[in-house]
C-alpha cells in the first residue's frame, strides 16, 4: 500500500503542475481532494486493510493528504495571480501602424468650402433621403417630367404617404435654406447625391456636389460670373479662367454650364464643372419669396470633377475603393 501511495502522490503532483488555469485547478481539487476524490478512495482502502501494515499506511496517507493540500495552496497562489489568456510583454516595442491621412475628396471639399466661406457663403446641410417636393416640385420639375423617371432615380418607397428618394442633386438644399431663412441669403452646401449610373471612369452612382445660392436685392448674372471666377482663381490658381455656356435647368432662367480653363497634362483645356443660373421666379414662388423684390443666383458644381482635375486623377472609381496605395499619394 505504501508503494501505491507513493505513486499516487507522484501522479497527483504531476497533474497539479499541468493545471494552469483556475478552472483546471478547481477540477484537480475536486478529483483529488474532493468528497469523493482519489484521496477519499485511498482512505476507504486503508479501512479495509488489516494487520501490521495498517499503522504505517495510515501515517503515509495522512502525510500524502498534507502534501497535496500544501501543494494545492501553493499552486493556486501562482495560477490565480496570473490573468487568463496569453502572456504579453508590455515592455516590448509595438509594431508601427503608419499614419492616417485625410481622404483626397475630403481635402477637396474642405478646400472648396474654405474658398466659399471666405467669400461670405455660410455652410448649410440637407438630408440625403429626400421627398419629391425638395428634389423636384419646388425646383420647378413638375409631375411627369422626364427627370423623375424611375430609371434615373433611386426611389425608396413611400413613408407616411410621401414618396422618398435619394437626392439626385444638392439643389434640394437651396429650397430648404429658402424655406427656413428669409432673404438676404448667401449659403453653400456640400454633400452626396445619387444616380443610377453605370460605373465607369467618369460615372459613379454616388458623388458629391457643392451648391451655392445667393438671394438679395438686385443680384445679377455679373455677380454670378464674378463669384465663379473668384472661386476658380482662389482654388485653381490666379491664371484660371471661367466660361459660361448657355444651357437649360428648370430651376434657373437664364441658365448656363460652367467650364474652367485648366492645364491637363501640359495642355490648356476647358473642363465642365457644373451648372448655374439666375433663380427662376417659379422657385421663389414655391418657397414664398417675392420675385419682384428679390433676385438670386445659384450654382451646382461636381466635387469629384474638381478633385480629379486638381489632383490629376483619371478614374472616379479610385476615389471610392479605399485602396491605401492610391490614397497614400495625396
Ligand atoms: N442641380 C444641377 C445638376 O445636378 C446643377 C445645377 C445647375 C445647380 C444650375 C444649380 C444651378 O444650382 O443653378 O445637374
Amino acid at each position: 500500500m505504501i508503494a501505491e501511495l507513493d505513486s499516487l502522490q507522484a501522479e497527483a503532483l504531476r497533474a497539479l503542475h499541468a493545471s494552469d488555469t483556475p478552472a483546471a485547478l478547481e477540477s484537480w481539487r475536486v478529483q483529488w481532494l474532493g468528497a469523493s476524490g482519489r484521496l477519499k478512495d485511498a482512505m476507504a482502502s486503508l479501512k479495509a486493510l488489516s494487520g501490521p501494515e495498517k499503522p504505517a499506511a495510515g501515517k503515509r496517507l495522512n502525510e500524502l493528504k498534507a502534501v497535496l493540500e500544501a501543494a494545492f495552496t501553493e499552486r493556486k497562489s501562482v495560477v490565480g495571480a496570473r490573468p487568463a489568456g496569453p502572456m504579453v510583454d508590455v515592455t516590448e516595442p509595438g509594431a508601427p501602424c503608419g499614419g492616417g491621412r485625410q481622404h483626397v475628396l475630403t481635402r477637396t471639399i474642405d478646400g472648396i468650402v474654405d474658398v466659399f466661406g471666405r467669400m461670405g457663403f455660410s455652410v448649410v446641410e440637407g438630408p440625403e433621403v429626400e421627398d419629391e417636393w425638395h428634389n423636384f416640385n419646388a425646383l420647378n420639375i413638375p409631375d411627369g417630367h422626364p427627370a423623375r423617371e424611375p430609371t434615373d432615380n433611386f426611389y425608396m418607397g413611400a413613408q407616411g404617404g410621401a414618396l422618398r428618394l435619394l437626392r439626385t442633386q444638392t439643389s434640394t438644399v437651396q429650397i430648404r435654406a429658402m424655406e427656413t431663412t428669409a432673404p438676404p441669403l448667401k449659403v453653400c452646401a456640400v454633400g452626396r447625391v445619387y444616380r443610377p449610373d453605370t460605373h465607369d471612369a467618369t460615372h459613379y452612382s454616388m458623388f458629391h456636389q457643392v451648391e451655392g445660392l445667393y438671394v438679395d436685392r438686385h443680384v445679377s448674372m455679373a455677380d454670378l460670373k464674378t463669384t465663379l471666377i473668384q472661386f476658380a482663381r482662389a482654388y485653381f490658381g490666379a491664371d484660371a479662367e471661367v466660361r459660361m455656356r448657355p444651357s437649360f435647368f428648370p430651376f434657373t432662367e437664364p441658365s448656363a454650364e460652367v467650364d474652367i480653363m485648366m492645364h491637363v497634362r501640359g495642355q490648356r483645356q476647358w473642363v465642365e464643372i457644373g451648372g448655374c443660373g439666375m433663380v427662376d421666379p417659379a422657385v421663389f414662388a414655391a418657397v414664398g419669396i417675392d420675385p419682384e423684390h428679390w433676385s438670386g443666383f445659384a450654382f451646382g458644381l461636381g466635387v469629384e470633377r474638381i478633385c480629379m482635375r486638381r489632383y490629376g486623377i483619371s478614374d472616379i472609381r479610385w476615389l471610392f475603393e479605399n485602396d491605401a496605395r492610391f490614397l497614400r499619394q495625396f
